[in-house]
Parts: C-alpha cells; structure tokens; sequence
C-alpha cells in the first residue's frame, strides 16, 4: 500500500518525507496503522555509525492500531490497539529461557534494516528496495508492518499516542533498574545521562525503593527534571571531581554512550557491584582490571525485558502516577521529525513522539 514515511537516504542529509509503498504482511506479520512513534537515540546514531542499510524508514517506538494480518497470526487481531517493541526468533536458547533481547536473531531482526529472508518490507516510487523492518517496524511513517513477536496489545481505553516510547527507550531504562540491576529497597544508584532512558530509570529506581538516587547530565534542565522525578542527588556531568562528588553507590547505570563517563560509572561501584552500560557509538572501553576486582560491568540490551510482560507492568505503574513518563515527551508532526532530532540533540525535548 502507497504509505508516507521519513525516509533517509544519506547519514549526513535529514530525514525526507516521501510517499513509499509498503509491502503487505507476510506469514507472522501485521499491518499496523501508526497513531504516535517515539524517537530513540539509536534511530540518530546512524549519524555517527554509518554502516546501515540505507535507504531506510527508523522508528522503533511505534503505537497504533492492528489493521490487517498475515498468514498464520493468532495472537493479535484487526482492531487491536498495539505498542511495537524490538523483534526475536522465538526459537533459539535466549528466546527459550526468557531473555528474547539477546535472541540469536536480534541483530537480523532489529537492525538490518531488512525481513530475515533479506527482503526490504517497502519499495520507493521508482521501484527501489527501501529498508522498513528496523526493529521489525520503522514506524516513522503512516503505517508499519510489524511481527506477532514484537507486538504488545494493550487496552484500548489508554492514550495511545504516549505509548510508543514504552517499546524501547523507557523499557530499556526501567528495565535496567527493575529486571538487570535488581535494584532493591536502600540501594545506591547513580545514573549517567538523564535523557528517556535515563530518566526512566530515575522513576523506577525511585520505585524500587533505592535511598540514594544520583543522576548526572550536562544539561541543568534535566538535571532539574532529574530531581523531579525522584533523583535524591543531581551532578552536573562537566564537574571534574563527579566520582569523589558520587561516593559509592550499589548499581550505577551509564547511558551517555562516552567511554570516560563509563569509566566512572565503574569506579563509583560497591565491591561487589554491578554497572549497566546501553549508550551505543563510544568507541573502546579501556578499563585497568583491578577496576573490577569483585564488581560486575554488563551491556544490557531493552532492559531485559519481555516486552508483553514488562510493558503492561510499567503501564500499571504510570496509572500508578509512579512512572510519570508523559511528563518527558513532547509531540511533533511527522514532517516536523528533523525538527524533533534537533530538539533531542539540543536537550529541548528529552522523547521527542512523531504523529504521522
Ligand atoms: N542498549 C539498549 O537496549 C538501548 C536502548 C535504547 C537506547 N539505547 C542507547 O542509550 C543511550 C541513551 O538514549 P537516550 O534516548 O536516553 O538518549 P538521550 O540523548 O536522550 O540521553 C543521553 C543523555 O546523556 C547526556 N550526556 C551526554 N554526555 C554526558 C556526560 N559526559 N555526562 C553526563 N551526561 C551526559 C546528554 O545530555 C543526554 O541528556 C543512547 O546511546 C541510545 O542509543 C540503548
Ligand atoms: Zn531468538
Ligand atoms: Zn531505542
């Protein structure tokens, strides 16, 4: 079908809004019609990382409505209000243990751009093989298709334009805290970066019970949003003596992707505590290794979740009022999405959610 979608075709050009025609659901698939798709960091990392499939459709914070099914699909139906998260196989030894973030698959499925088989999911007018299934979604546009797997249907009397945002960038920081880290009432934490995920995970170490909350960012409004939000302690980034400022904390997370701040990140840690890293583009972790005699360091990907099982519990949260996530997002046209990648890169809108 002839859809409308942000199109980028070179790292160092904007996004285009052109008319594209999107291939129709194959078996396990589902057409879904875009209500709101939040904007992740890792949809401009491109800019910095140019070894993607291009051109291509981004968006992988998708909500909207099921339109049409593909062959063999059971679980979701027309109608059905969605949230679409990142895709797995289902099948191999981390799907089967419960750790779908870390499928075999994942980086085919959430990152190539492309269906597994190699098929691009969309066409330009011209005929042209255009990428549209990063994270099985890009729902930067009108209209997605999207997998069974990596849809989480949720109830159709929430506002579903907030939602998206729930898909990644919020599900990787509350996750972090929640499921990676285990952050446990009295708990130390100290957050690096206070961006949406890092924010996210501010909200849910104050739902944990942590005692001692620290978030550092460069910019004094999100250190600001920061406090608001239940960090107990806010650092300005910059401060050349942040470690002795942080002391010791239990768990410390970095989501600035800069090496030197996830150095810290470490050097900050308990004897015997853990460091979550998710920024992505920072080139090479150097770390002395008595750094880590008895402390733990680990990538951790969506926050280890299972989307159709963390989402509705953060879901539960925000009607909780204890995940006040709306209170980060800002909404723009989805003609406006070079606008929203510059008000993200500038610290004005920490989620910026497109409405196509
Ligand atoms: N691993 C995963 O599964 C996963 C999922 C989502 C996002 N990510 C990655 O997580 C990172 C964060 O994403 P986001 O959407 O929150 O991005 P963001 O740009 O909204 O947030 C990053 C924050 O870090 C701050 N920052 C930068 N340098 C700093 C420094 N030296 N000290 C303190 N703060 C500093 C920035 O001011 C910004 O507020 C990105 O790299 C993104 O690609 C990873
Ligand atoms: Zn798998
Ligand atoms: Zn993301």
């Amino acid at each position: 079908m002839r859809i409308q979608a942000a199109v980028l075709r070179d790292p160092a050009k904007p996004f285009a809004v052109e008319d594209v025609d999107l291939h129709d659901p194959g078996p396990g698939e589902a057409l879904v019609r875009v209500v709101a798709a939040g904007m992740c960091h890792t949809d401009v990392v491109l800019r910095v990382l140019p070894r993607l499939a291009m051109p291509m459709i981004f968006g992988h914070e998708g909500s909207g409505v099921v339109e049409a099914v593909g062959p063999g699909v059971s679980r979701v139906r027309p109608g059905d209000h969605v949230v679409m998260s990142f895709d797995s196989c289902g099948w191999c030894a981390q799907c089967q243990t419960g750790a779908p973030a870390y499928c075999a698959e994942f980086m085919a499925r959430n990152l190539s751009g492309s269906r597994v088989d190699g098929t691009s999911g969309a066409t330009d007018l011209t005929g042209a093989p255009v990428a549209a299934r990063w994270f099985a979604q890009s729902s930067f546009a009108t209209h997605a298709v999207a997998t069974e797997r990596n849809l989480v249907v949720v109830d159709p009397s929430l506002p579903l334009d907030l939602l998206g945002p729930l898909g990644c960038g919020f599900q990787t920081g509350a996750g972090a805290m929640l499921n990676s880290l285990s952050v446990r009432p009295g708990d130390g934490v100290a957050v690096f970066g206070a961006g949406a995920v890092g924010l996210a995970a501010v909200m849910a170490a104050k739902v944990a019970g942590a005692a001692d909350i620290v978030a550092m960012d460069l910019h004094p409004a999100r250190r600001d949003l920061a406090a608001e939000l239940g960090a107990t302690r806010v650092l300005d980034g910059a401060d050349p003596e942040l470690a002795a400022a942080i002391g010791q904390v239990d768990h410390s997370f970095d989501t600035t992707g800069v090496t030197s701040v996830m150095t810290t990140a470490v050097r900050v840690l308990r004897t015997g505590g853990t460091c979550g890293l998710v920024g992505a583009g920072g080139g090479e972790l150097t770390l002395r290794p008595d750094i880590l005699a008895g402390r733990n360091v680990r990538y951790i990907l969506e926050g280890d979740a299972v989307p159709q099982q963390f989402i509705p519990r953060l879901i539960e949260l925000w009607r909780q009022g204890r995940f006040p996530f709306e209170r980060l997002i800002r909404t723009y046209p989805l003609d406006d999405v070079n606008a929203a990648e510059r008000d993200s890169a500038e610290g004005v809108t920490v989620k910026p959610v497109l409405l196509p």
